[in-house]
């Protein structure tokens, strides 16, 4: 394959005042594998405290060993708003200095819409991953909007989306289009919340080395080199995150990711600016 010639100047990211170095407690969602668990790994060697939650007992148990400190609490993130409404509030009473949450528990499935005899189960593939990506990142969010409000410090929301939110692989049909959404929804909500001492902050990864969609990686050993190693990947992060000087990010990207929205940014963040001034 040869190599696509730009099409657009690349930009890269104007910095935004760190928040990361200030955060002392983060409800980091899906940190029994992969990005979570590397991301809690490191964050908990910096003194933070890292909440997560687990839908296996055993997954849980075997990633406090890997993790030592990682709190957990048993939770689907989708059973509902009220199962967990409640497990959020009691969250909330255990660890009232809470002021970070970071929703990265996310699934990816493989799926075609072109053979009509064989179109995917609608439960068990796309509404559960509208459901996983969207429904329950957005009512974690509300949730948590009023505690991190009430405080007179530092607090962040951090989403994590995808390099296909803005190139999307037709593998991954309704998985793009989730992290699209959602893309499309930090920009919003960091805008809404611009004059609050709440950040916005999209953690964008490229493709990284981890248990998402594991039949597909199978599947695919020739694709197996596109994927990040995941502790690389999680120091890129935790560097990015750290800032320099004060400085850091509003968008984490990496590789892929970053090449997909550097081309981008720039026409996106002028017309975005123009729809949506700042005063
Ligand atoms: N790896 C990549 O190439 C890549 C690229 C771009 C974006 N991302 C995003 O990065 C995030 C982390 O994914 P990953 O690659 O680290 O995959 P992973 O290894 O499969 O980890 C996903 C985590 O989410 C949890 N989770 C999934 N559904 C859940 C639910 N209903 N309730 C509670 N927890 C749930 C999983 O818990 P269980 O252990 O119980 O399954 C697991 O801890 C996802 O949002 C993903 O879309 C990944």
């Amino acid at each position: 394959m040869s190599t696509p010639k730009p099409v657009a100047p690349f930009q890269p990211q104007e910095t935004v005042p760190a928040v990361y170095p200030a955060l002392t407690t983060i409800f980091l969602t899906g940190a029994t594998s992969g990005i979570g668990l590397a991301l809690a790994q490191r964050m908990l060697k910096e003194g933070k405290t890292v909440i997560t939650t687990a839908r296996s007992a055993e997954k849980l148990k075997a990633a406090q060993e890997l993790a030592p400190g990682l709190v957990g609490y048993m939770l689907d993130m989708t059973t509902g708003d009220k199962v967990v409404g409640s497990v959020v509030d009691q969250i909330i009473k255990d660890y009232p200095q809470l002021d970070a949450v970071i929703c990265n528990a996310g699934i990816q499935k493989t799926l075609y819409f072109n053979d009509a005899a064989n179109l995917p189960d609608p439960n068990s593939t796309w509404k559960l991953e509208i459901e996983t990506n969207i429904t329950s990142v957005l009512s974690l969010i509300q949730m948590l909007l009023p505690h991190f409000l009430a405080k007179d410090s530092p607090c962040a929301i951090m989403t994590v989306t995808s390099g296909l939110a803005f190139i999307p692989s037709a593998d991954y049909p309704i998985y793009n289009a989730t992290k699209a959404f959602i893309h499309s929804y930090s920009m919003t909500l960091r805008h809404q919340l611009r004059k609050t001492n709440v950040s916005v902050v999209e953690i964008i990864p490229p493709a990284v080395q981890s248990n998402l969609n594991p039949e597909h990686r199978e599947a695919h050993p020739e694709r197996a080199s596109m994927y990040m190693p995941l502790d690389v990947y999680a120091d890129d992060v935790l560097e990015k995150l750290r800032g320099t000087d004060g400085q850091s990010f509003d968008e984490i990207t990496s590789g892929f990711s970053e090449a997909g929205c550097g081309y981008a940014r720039a026409f996106i963040r002028q017309r975005f600016q123009m729809l949506n001034p700042s005063n």
